[in-house]
Formats: C-alpha cells, structure tokens, sequence
C-alpha cells in the first residue's frame, strides 16, 4: 500500500526508515519531510494543518495510511476529518480523534480524565482570569516550588516551575492576561512531585494496547539539566531504571485505567499515546499525556521494534492489536541530538553539514534539513539525531559519540552528558 506520514523532524524521518522496510509499504511519502525523508521517500510539499490539500493528495497518490506525527493536527481534529469525508473513508489514519487529542490539547482536560479514572497524577485546581484572587490563594497552600501549566498548546514552553510564591502569583497573573495567548486563558496550577523522568509509550485501538519500548529524554540545553528548555537534546531507551516492578505498576495503575478510560468515554482513539511519567519513591505518577509519539524518543523507541511497523499500525486502524504479537530488540538504543548553535532562542540556519557518509554503525535521522543547491543543509534548531544500539546504553552512547566526531557544520552544538544521571 502507498502510506502518507505527516511532519518534518526526526520523528517523521525515523517513521519513514521502519515504514520503508515493511514488505507492506509500496510508496511512501512524507508531508512536508525534510533532507532525510527525500533519500528515502517522496517529500510533498503540504502543510499539516492543511485539511483540504492533504485529501487531494491522498487521492491522487492513491494512499492507504496516513501516520501523523505531531500533535497540531490531530488537535485540530484530522482524524474527524478522515472519518467524515466520504472520499477517505477506506483510509486508514492513525492518530486519535479531536476528542481523544484534548488529553495534550487541554491540561485540564487531561487532569479531569485522570481524576475520573483514579490514574495517579500531581494534585492540581485550575484557574480562569475571573478566578485570579482564589488561584492566588490556591498558591498559598502549597509548599515550594510551584508548577503553573498553560492549559492550551504553547509549544512546549507552557509550563513553569517557579520558587518564589509571590513570582508565582505575578506569572499567574501574567498567564491569565494572555501570556501564551489562548493557551494560558486557563491555567493548572498543581502540586510539584520531586522524583526523576520517564516516558512511556503506548500504541492503542481503542479496546487493546500495547506497551512500546520505555524512553528518557533529555530536555535541557546545558549539560548537567541546565539552561533553558528544547524539544530534547537526546535519549535512552530503554529507561535502566524502569524495572518490571514499576513497568507492572505502570501497566495496572495507569495503561490499563487509561484505555478503559477511553472505551468507557467512547473516544475514538487508533494511535500512539505518550505517557510522561515521574517516579516518586517507588510510586509513578503522570505528568502528562501527549497524543503523538515524542522526539527524540521515537528515535530510540521505533529502532528497538522488530515487528513490521506497518503490521503492527494496520492493526491498530482494524483494532485488531489483541492478534499480534510484538518483538522488542533487547539492545539498548541511544540519540545525540545536534543542534544549531543558539538554539533555543536565535539561531542560524543554511549551514553547510559533513560527514554523514562517513558514519559507521550508528543511524543519523534527520531533524533539520534541507537540500540547497546541491548541498545538505542544516533547516531548524535541531538538525541530526545520531542513533546507535549496543549491549547497554554507555556502549551504545561511546558509537554515536565516535561518529558525530566525524560529523560537522558551523556552530554545531550537542550535549556529551546525554544519561548521566542514570549512573
Ligand atoms: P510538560 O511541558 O508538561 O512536559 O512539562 C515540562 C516539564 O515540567 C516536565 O518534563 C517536568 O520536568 C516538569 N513538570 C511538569 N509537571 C510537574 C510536576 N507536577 N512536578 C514536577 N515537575 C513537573
Ligand atoms: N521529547 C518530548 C516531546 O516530544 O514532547
């Protein structure tokens, strides 16, 4: 069958590298891809959000699957969109329905869900500009630090953790007023839990589930989890720590409640759901739901997959994911992400990139890039994500950190602590 993926970065391009090698996949192409995705897909040049044209292409292309990486789109309600129009009704889209994408379009949304289905998460209240004086107060009964949650879509920059309890109610405040636009009219303020990170990730149809490798990711530019925030700077899969008495912990507490949680509501939801989670003690508790896969974690969780991904997603489309069975590389995979110097703020773009011919045994995906006059260009703040699997993650870390020596353009900048605190 002829498949469509939707995005550009280094999710999207590892998407591209497993569907390809599906015996099931015929043409693949990606909408709009970058460097990566061309020299092993067809990119077409549409806009995600763009409803309209991505039927006309779908058509014209004769495309079976559609796979839909970032969240903008399913927000937006594109599955709706393919469920509606009469023309796209054979075609298999994987990623929930508007309904099922509020749990990352909505904090509050995602909180009430949890709180309906017992699934363990931080205490919270959440606030409007007409409740400014009770969120103030609110702020007041908890102890330090403080976490404040633009309730909408903010690109990733609408949390803030915030020491000061008369900071906090400033930036509350300030949030209310339209910090982040629409997306901070409601903010959630919740109760800080002081643990360390995982992500764990989940591939539904809606009634059966199955649990994807565990991945941790490294969000911070500065080495040491320092400075400011970037969509991530590296990961680890599989999560050391995630032993098979929290995995069961996970599973039972909150997988299970989550899709029953799904079914009960009757939320239409084929697609990958990403649990962040922290473990506090031994206990873990959701941080957040995103409706897509993550970046950089794809990059380090699909490797590990041996089952044919096309195989396992017609399934889920069919719900149908109860009749297979999923074969998980036991080596640990690793991601170095190379970023644009600057990067998150200002950055440079157009900057020549070297060295990928010469990378032995690591996979470098695409995050930024674009092909200029012949020449491999670097296109975003995040431009390659260089993966290796090894016995372990130390060993797999040693392959990508040898080939991005080998790897060059002007001001590259990546972290070399990437799993530093796993030791
Ligand atoms: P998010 O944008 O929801 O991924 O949140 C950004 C980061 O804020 C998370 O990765 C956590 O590191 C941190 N965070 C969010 N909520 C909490 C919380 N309740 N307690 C501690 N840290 C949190
Ligand atoms: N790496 C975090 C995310 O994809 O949201």
């Amino acid at each position: 069958m002829n498949i469509l993926i939707l995005g550009s970065g280094g999710r999207e391009h590892t998407f591209a590298y497993q569907i390809v090698k599906s015996k099931l996949c015929s043409k693949l192409f990606v909408a709009p891809g970058n460097a990566g995705t061309a020299a092993i897909a067809t990119n077409l040049p549409l806009d995600v959000n763009d409803f309209e044209s991505i039927q006309a292409s779908v058509i014209a292309n004769q495309i079976e699957m559609v796979v839909v990486g970032p969240e903008d789109p399913l927000v937006q309600g594109i599955a709706n969109y393919f469920a509606e129009e009469e023309a796209l009704q054979e075609v298999m889209l994987i990623g929930p329905s508007k309904r099922g994408a509020l749990l990352e379009g909505s904090k509050e949304r995602a909180k009430e869900f949890m709180l309906q289905h017992n699934i363990p998460t931080a205490a919270y209240a959440s606030f409007t500009a007409e409740s400014l004086e009770a969120g103030k107060a609110f702020l007041e009964t908890l102890q330090a630090p403080y976490v404040l949650k633009a309730d909408g879509l903010a690109a990733g920059k609408g949390v803030l953790i915030i020491q000061d309890v008369e900071e906090a109610k400033t930036e509350l405040g300030e949030m209310l007023s339209g910090k982040f636009g629409d997306a901070s009219a409601t903010v959630v303020i919740e109760a800080f839990l002081d643990g360390i990170e995982l992500s764990v990730f989940v591939l539904t149809d809606g009634k059966n589930y199955k649990i994807l490798p565990t991945a941790k990711d490294y969000k911070r530019i500065g080495e040491g989890d320092k400075g400011l925030n970037t969509g991530g700077m590296g990961a680890i899969s599989p999560v050391p720590f995630a032993d098979e008495t929290l995995m069961k912990k996970i599973e039972e507490r909150i997988v299970k409640p989550t899709v029953n949680g799904l079914k009960e509501e009757e939320i239409d939801y084929k697609g990958f759901l990403f649990i962040g989670l922290i473990k506090v003690g031994d206990e873990p508790y959701v941080i957040e739901y995103n409706v897509r896969m993550g970046d950089p974690e794809t990059e380090v969780v699909l490797p590990r997959i041996k089952t044919d991904l096309v195989t396992l997603l017609q399934a889920t489309f069919q719900q149908k994911l109860d009749t297979i069975s999923m074969e998980i590389d036991e080596r640990a995979a690793t991601t170095v992400m190379l970023v644009s110097g600057g990067y998150p703020e200002a950055y440079e773009k157009g900057k020549e990139i070297s060295g990928i011919d010469t990378v032995e045994d690591s996979i470098v995906f695409h995050a930024g890039t674009s092909v200029k006059e012949n020449k491999l260009v670097s296109n975003g703040g995040r431009v390659l994500a260089v993966t290796s699997l090894d016995e372990d993650y130390r060993k797999a870390l040693k392959k990508s950190y040898k080939n991005i020596d080998k790897l060059h353009f002007d001001r590259m900048y990546y972290r070399t602590d990437i799993g530093f605190d796993l030791e």
